[in-house]
């Protein structure tokens, strides 16, 4: 089969949500950063919950068992990163730059990626979100849950790895030139 060329709109390396927060300021882009951050907290307690009310109800094989717990292992992570961030890192860079900020933003990162490791394995453990057929409401209730998380997730990193942090380190870089 030929291989088709992707539509022409499709290969935008920024996607439009990108171009968007590469159009605001720092503070504007901290806000809606921080919009991300309390619908993570919100979607995985709410995630954790349901996937141990259906581990204790079912008690299905087919349900992950270790589902609950990475769930809330993630959320515990996610929210000691989340409060670095918005205690210290992001309250410095609205101080203004330089190169005091380039140590915390690379832990920032490192951070991120022990993160998407827990997602990787999420995806694994939920065969990318896809419960199987005998699934219950509320078990596609949780998927749904998890593959918004997942999606917001992405979002949320690249609006800080690829718009926010270069600002920064950028900046730093040329001030210590
Ligand atoms: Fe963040
Ligand atoms: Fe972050």
């Amino acid at each position: 089969m030929p291989h088709a060329e992707p539509p022409t709109h499709m290969t935008a390396t920024v996607s439009p949500s990108l171009a968007e927060a590469e159009s605001l300021d720092d503070s504007a882009l901290i806000r809606r950063i921080l919009d991300y951050h309390s619908a993570h907290l919100r979607d995985l307690a709410a995630a954790a919950e349901l996937a141990e009310e259906i581990a204790s109800a079912h008690a299905s094989a087919a349900f992950p068992e270790r589902l609950p717990g990475e769930l809330r292992d993630m959320l515990d992570e996610l929210q000691e990163h989340q409060a670095r961030e918005e205690l210290a890192l992001f309250p410095a860079i609205l101080k203004g730059r330089g190169p005091r900020l380039l140590a915390p933003v690379s832990t920032m990162t490192s951070e991120h990626d022990d993160v998407q490791d827990r997602l990787e394995r999420l995806v694994r453990l939920t065969e990318d979100f896809t419960p199987p057929a005998e699934a219950s409401a509320s078990w596609r209730r949780l998927y749904d849950l998890c593959r918004k998380f997942d999606q917001d997730f992405r979002t949320h990193i690249q609006f800080e790895e690829r718009v926010l942090f270069p600002r920064v380190t950028e900046s730093s870089f040329a001030a210590i030139k």
